[in-house]
């Protein structure tokens, strides 16, 4: 057979999400009894499986808080300077905890406007007045709400500050910040030192977002992207997050190897590395490098992207899902695959779990929401965000994240464009999951594992498609009456 000719003859057919559907199976399930908790990464669980993109329109401080509080987790984007994308990190990692370790404290010698400005920048709402590391007094907001900006901290600080030791348990500070009508509870040792800190507002917000992914101190789990060439940003970003996110279009590359292979034996987060597409490329990430706790897989397949448009080469979601997972399965790596890019629907996350996925990573979906940092526009009487891909025009003259892309080459491999209005983080996460829900319940599947085993797909042809989505029927949408 001419070697050429063999090429096209033997040609895999590289499925993605539009092509196939999931076959109904006998089911004994209740979509709403469905369990959709998951891996992020070898050692962060989330309770429901959805990543929002590092993204500079998709996620900053506020997507992540308001994602982990869904159960999900934010990766930060790269597309700023270190300093700010720490501060984002910071801003994630201090939204909540169960109890606050790292207390921001004031002296009793510093000035009223000194105090403000740290309550201010830090956006808290008290400070423990710390002199010798001993507790002296507490300044709350209340105390100084009219105050001179001039007079000191010891001048309006409450002297008599009620503290309780540390290593008390959640319930008995509940009483004691009841008993006494407080809002904040440091938590000293026998010296008094300060070694921690319990709010009122930490312990309602537990409360309000039961299902959020949490660190084992009560903390929201947060990631970060960084380059694989800039081991600073990952030594900063390493002192706070959970995760790091090595971020290039194309992970199966030497030089990326070798920069990551610093990287994983210098940090102490959990390392998602990709993108890839293949089983060669995760067959050597499981073989070549150490402790990589998560892929990110599928190259071409984003809403924004015009990598295979540009260059023709390309992964799409699926296929780079299946063939990940067959290596992650095959070397038994117990890597968890995070599906990356073409997201649109609870349903094709199901597609994605059901191909060995883990997670899937969502950037549109997520862009449309209110904490999506994209900027808000009225077109034509509707509301859409800005939405733009890292390696379109805009993004990549910022530079931060040029590295992601061609780098030397200056091809653009992304387009900007708007992303209809969706409202609030919470209100897709619960519209995601309960597609899911009811896919896994078609397919009987009562949690990931089981989907993994149980289900089975098919392929539709171009008419099957069009069959699959409403037809023969005049939408509002279609006549400008919605
Ligand atoms: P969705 O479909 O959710 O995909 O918008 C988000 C994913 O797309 C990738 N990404 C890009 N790919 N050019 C690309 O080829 C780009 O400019 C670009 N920006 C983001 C990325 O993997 C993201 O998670």
């Amino acid at each position: 057979m001419p070697e050429f000719l063999n090429k096209l003859k033997n040609i895999e057919i590289a499925i993605t999400f539009r092509d196939v559907i999931l076959l109904p199976g006998w089911t004994e399930v209740d979509p709403k009894e469905v369990d959709v908790k998951t891996k992020a990464t070898k050692n962060y669980s989330i309770n429901v499986p959805f990543i929002s993109s590092p993204m500079d329109t998709v996620t900053e401080s506020e997507m992540a808080i308001a994602l982990a509080r869904q159960g999900g987790l934010g990766i930060l984007h790269r597309n700023c300077s270190i300093k700010e994308q720490v501060e984002m990190a910071e801003k994630v990692k201090r939204a909540e905890a169960t109890i606050i370790k790292d207390v921001y404290t004031v002296s009793p010698e510093e000035s009223i406007a000194t105090a403000l400005k740290i309550m201010k920048e830090k956006s808290i709402s008290g400070l423990p007045v710390v002199e010798n590391e001993k507790v002296v007094g507490i300044l709350t907001g209340r105390d100084v709400r009219f105050a001179d900006p001039s007079l000191k901290v010891k001048d309006l600080m409450t002297k008599n500050v009620i503290t309780a030791p540390y290593g008390i348990s959640l319930e008995e500070a509940k009483e004691i910040l009841h008993k006494h009508r407080i809002e904040k509870l440091p938590l000293v040792d026998e010296e008094g030192r300060l070694k921690g800190l319990i709010t009122v507002k930490d312990i309602l917000l537990r409360g309000k977002f039961p299902n959020a992914s949490r660190d084992e101190e009560g903390k929201l789990l947060c990631g970060a992207a960084v380059s694989p060439f800039d081991f600073e940003r990952a030594e900063k970003l390493d002192k706070v997050v959970d995760i790091l996110v090595i971020d290039v279009a194309h992970f199966h590359n030497s030089k990326v190897f070798s920069a990551t292979k610093k990287i994983l034996s210098n940090v102490s987060a959990d390392v998602i590395v990709g993108n890839i597409g293949t089983y060669k490329a995760a067959e050597d990430v499981i073989t070549k490098l150490d402790k990589v706790a998560g892929l990110r897989v599928g190259i071409g397949s984003g809403s924004i992207c015009t990598t295979t448009e540009v260059t023709k080469a390309g992964a799409p979601t699926l296929y780079a899902t299946a063939q990940a997972a067959d290596a992650v399965k095959n070397y038994d790596a117990k890597i968890p695959v995070i599906a990356d890019g073409g997201i649109r629907s609870g349903g094709d996350v199901a597609l994605a779990l059901a191909l060995g996925a883990s997670a899937v990573m969502i950037g549109n979906l997520f862009a449309r929401c209110k904490e999506s940092p994209g900027t808000l526009v009225a077109i034509g009487g509707r509301y859409y965000k800005q939405y733009r891909g890292m390696g379109s025009p805009s993004a990549m003259a910022k530079r931060f994240s040029i590295d992601r892309y061609s780098g030397a080459k200056e091809v653009a491999e992304g387009v900007e464009g708007w992303v209809p209005y969706k409202g609030e983080v919470e209100t897709l996460v619960q519209e995601l999951k309960a597609g899911l829900q009811a896919a896994m319940g078609y397919a009987g599947a009562r949690n990931i594992q089981e989907l993994w085993e149980k289900a089975k797909l098919a392929a539709l042809t171009s008419l099957g498609i069009q069959e699959a989505s409403p037809h023969d029927v005049l939408l509002p949408k279609s006549t400008g009456l919605e």
